[in-house]
């Protein structure tokens, strides 16, 4: 199985991705996240919320609705994008969303495909070899081969534009001018709040503001797990700056987001960036960082100097005057905006991809064993401490629970008793787990626990009074923050 696949399976039996409404056969490319997931994705948020927002004096934070004035969509010349590609049948006089033709196309050949395999299923019995018969069957090829066809076209289609390709007209699938659209990324809602920021903040140029939040787009291609989400979430900061300085700052946070990236010990071989030669017409540099994803090197984070297109605009939309007063050069002028644009679900694969470990270990008895590992960054990890009490006897288990019940205030702590030892440091090597203490016969006689770090295997004895600060110390993100 290619590590893709391995990554989505072990996703969704260790608790942290399960496809939407699984229990009614899913929802094509949305999400939920699980118990570790919730906790690894908050974890991130909070990486790239106090490196953006909390220790840098000039950026501030805000939360904005999700709905907003449709008016805004207007203006941020995402109307044109929102227009879904439609096909006109010219006898019946009936509209269709291209995409929706498309996908249900693409499905009915799934389900001939399908069928093949059910009826090679009963003809050969056991013999039935499944990947060769995708292999030779020249039926299943055939099919196949449309499919790939299709989706190369389509993708082409999009990427340059040309829906002529489809014969497809854009037109908004509502006409109606109230109508409330999803948001497809945060940004408005931060450009809409620049005069309240600035004003009540008292903000002065240059200054930031940041945000984490639900984006949502009907994207064609949704078959890549998390990577392209129709429901996401996006970390986003956005850098007003006076005019002419756009590029100094567009150079600076350039190198500022990557050393976020690169200060999580991924490996630096593993991100490059990517500049974009065609901008889009508001821009005047833009780039990507990307990522060597188990599937190739594609955008994380998109680095955009975005000019005054988005203030101007919404000043022109709304009639309110959108300004800065320069009190160095007695003026008045509307500010240039360098972006920062991250997509949360984006991060947390790009963590799990980094971190999913294969290893082969010897045990105890000499036979070799496998272990998968999520060799995390420690301070992202879901839970931080697992407590086990050696055997369920002899005072242990309340040793145990004492030890939980100090710790959970400061550290996210799973108290585990079921299975071997063995097993249970396979669990949380799994999930990721840095520090597993064991009580034992020992602890009752000494105040002493056994820690097993994660990545060594390696055990040592420590006092428990000491755990506290053993713990706070490597879980810490301050000396990694002061390296920013
Ligand atoms: N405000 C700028 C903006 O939205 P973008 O390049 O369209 O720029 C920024 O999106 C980031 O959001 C991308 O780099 C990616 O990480 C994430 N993103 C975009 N579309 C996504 C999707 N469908 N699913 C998951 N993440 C997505």
């Amino acid at each position: 199985m290619d590590k893709f696949k391995k990554i989505i399976s072990h996703s969704k039996e260790y608790g942290f991705i399960f496809p939407s409404s699984e229990i009614y056969d899913g929802l094509s490319a949305v999400y939920d996240y699980g118990q570790n997931g919730v906790e690894l994705k908050n974890n991130i948020k909070y990486y790239w919320w106090k490196a953006m927002t909390q220790i840098n004096e000039n950026i501030v934070g805000i939360d904005s609705a999700i709905f907003m004035h449709p008016t805004i969509w207007k203006a941020s010349g995402h109307v044109g994008a929102f227009n879904d590609p439609l096909i006109d049948n010219k006898d019946s006089k009936k509209r269709y969303r291209a995409d929706v033709l498309i996908e249900e196309y693409l499905e009915k050949i799934g389900k001939k495909i399908d069928k093949e395999i059910n009826k090679a299923k009963k003809r050969y019995g056991d013999n039935f070899d499944k990947a060769e018969f995708l292999k030779t069957n020249k039926r299943i090829l055939g099919h196949q081969r449309k499919i790939d066809e299709l989706n190369e076209r389509f993708v082409k289609a999009f990427e340059i534009g040309d829906l002529k390709e489809f014969e497809t007209k854009l037109g908004s699938v509502s006409e109606d001018a109230n109508k409330i659209y999803l948001r497809p990324e945060t940004a408005q809602g931060i450009f809409v709040n620049y005069l309240n920021v600035q004003k009540t903040g008292r903000m002065k140029l240059p200054f930031g503001i940041s945000q984490i939040g639900k984006a949502f787009r009907n994207e064609i291609v949704a078959r890549q797990f998390i990577f392209r989400m129709r429901e996401f979430e996006q970390m986003e900061m956005q850098f007003f700056v006076k005019p002419g300085t756009e590029i100094e700052w567009f150079k600076k946070w350039k190198e500022k987001r990557m050393k976020w990236h690169k200060i999580l010990s991924f490996g630096e071989e593993k991100y490059r960036f990517h500049d974009h030669e065609k901008l889009a017409h508001y821009a005047n540099a833009a780039t990507d960082i990307e990522f060597e994803f188990p599937f190739g090197f594609r955008e994380v984070e998109g680095i955009h100097s975005r000019t005054d297109f988005d203030l101007s605009s919404h000043q022109k939309f709304s009639g309110k005057k959108i300004s800065y007063f320069d009190n160095e050069l007695q003026k008045s002028y509307i500010p240039y905006v360098v972006e920062t644009s991250i997509g949360l679900d984006r991060m947390f694969l790009l963590v799990l991809s980094a971190a999913y470990t294969e290893e082969e270990i010897k045990k105890e008895n000499g036979k070799l064993d496998k272990r998968v590992v999520l060799k995390i960054p420690f301070f992202l990890s879901p839970i931080k401490l697992a407590i086990f009490p050696l055997i369920k006897k002899d005072g242990m288990p309340e040793k145990a629970k004492k030890i939980f019940n100090d710790l959970k205030f400061d550290f996210n702590c799973q108290y585990d008793e079921k299975d071997s030892i063995g097993k249970r440091y396979r669990r949380q090597d799994a999930i990721g787990t840095p520090f597993c203490i064991t009580i034992d016969h020992e602890t009752l006689k000494s105040e002493t626990v056994t820690i097993r770090y994660r990545d060594s295997m390696k055990q040592e004895r420590i006092e428990i009074k000491n755990l506290f600060d053993i713990l706070y110390k490597k879980l810490s993100i301050n000396s990694l923050l002061k390296n920013l």
